[in-house]
């Protein structure tokens, strides 16, 4: 088997991917168009034109733009659905989604309309084509502890739908020791804990989202190799890193994806996951992100069965089930 078509035939688990981040514009034409939304883009060639980003500040500007179009609880019904058959086709068995709730419940939309639509979608992918999921709802970071909490108090009534608590957007500048009260808060409610760390901002915001989080797994960390202590800590507590190599490059994070430190990282046994983000905007689904970072770094056959057993480990699935996964890789042949 070559090595695109081992990656194409590989059940593997997304853990890092942001709902809002999957909408493409052709979707966001439609969906626009049928809620009476304006969008300042004539079409969707003009919208990919946009698609330039020079930092993570000048993507998320127009991210949050497009997610102004989602109104009702089908357009999140939509916007699901579109994402778990892109998974279907990449062979993505689980998936652990993002959503943003700030992002809609400061523009009028229900917290429980955000939730319902994405849930329904995930409970018909499970039905139809076995995909299971779970949901990480996360609290925006450029916003107020106090905002955080009222999301938190939102998110209540809905408990047993959400598996854990995030943090995203903008980094530098609001560390995660911001929001240590609101994450001890969530995991006295029984939510795992995840955060973003080291995409932009240093070292130290990784041991924070660590030490002050408490969470269980990092989102980007790719920074994280700047720090000797750091490196020796993730590998020691095989504490996951869910690496997005496109995203990191069209964000400029990285100049060039053979700079990756992926594979340096792999090598010296932190458990890294590929993953992608937001692939409506950085040109690419889990498989691409595989394909074009193994071109790169010339990685081998077994570096993607060990990153594909990688995405199970990390991910939040019973021991029982990543055991039937690992099987499953090592009997693709
Ligand atoms: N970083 C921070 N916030 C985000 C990202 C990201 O990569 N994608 C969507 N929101
Ligand atoms: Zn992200």
């Amino acid at each position: 088997m070559t090595r695109n078509e081992l990656i194409a035939a590989l059940p593997k688990a997304e853990l890092h991917i942001h709902i809002e981040g999957t909408f493409e514009p052709e979707l966001m034409f439609e969906i626009a168009r049928r809620n009476g939304v304006k969008i300042p883009y004539a079409n969707v060639d003009e919208v990919r034109a946009a698609y330039d980003f020079h930092n993570l500040q000048s993507f998320l500007d127009i991210y949050y733009a497009g997610a102004a179009v989602l109104l009702y609880e089908r357009d999140f019904y939509d916007l699901t659905r579109a994402y778990l058959l892109r998974c279907r086709e990449d062979n993505v068995t689980h998936t652990e989604i993002f959503f943003d709730p700030q992002t809609h419940t400061a523009r009028g939309v229900a917290f429980e309309t955000v939730l319902n639509g994405i849930e329904r979608a995930c409970r018909e992918a499970q039905e139809k084509w076995g995909i299971s999921s779970c949901l990480i709802m996360c609290f925006l970071r450029h916003l107020s502890e106090e905002s955080a909490f009222e999301t938190l108090a939102q998110a209540l009534p809905f408990r047993d739908k959400i598996t854990a608590v995030g943090l995203d957007s903008s980094e530098v500048g609001h560390p995660p020791a911001k929001f240590k009260r609101v994450f001890a808060k969530a995991r006295e409610h029984g939510f795992l804990a995840v955060a973003h760390a080291g995409e932009e901002g240093p070292p130290q915001y990784v041991y924070e989202a660590l030490d002050l989080l408490k969470v269980t797994r990092i989102d980007h960390g790719v920074r994280s190799a700047e720090d000797d202590a750091l490196m020796h800590r993730l590998v020691e507590l095989q504490i996951p890193l869910t690496v997005c190599p496109l995203s990191n490059l069209k964000l400029k994070v990285v100049n060039d994806l053979s700079r990756h430190n992926l594979r340096h990282m792999l090598q010296r046994g932190v458990l890294v996951t590929v993953n992608s983000d937001d692939p409506a905007y950085f040109g690419g689904y889990v498989n691409q992100n595989f394909i074009e970072l193994a071109e790169a770094l010339d990685l081998s056959n077994d570096d993607i069965r060990i990153l594909c057993k990688n995405s199970f480990k990390a991910s939040f699935i019973s021991d029982a089930e990543k055991k039937a996964w690992y099987r499953h890789i090592d009997e693709t042949v």
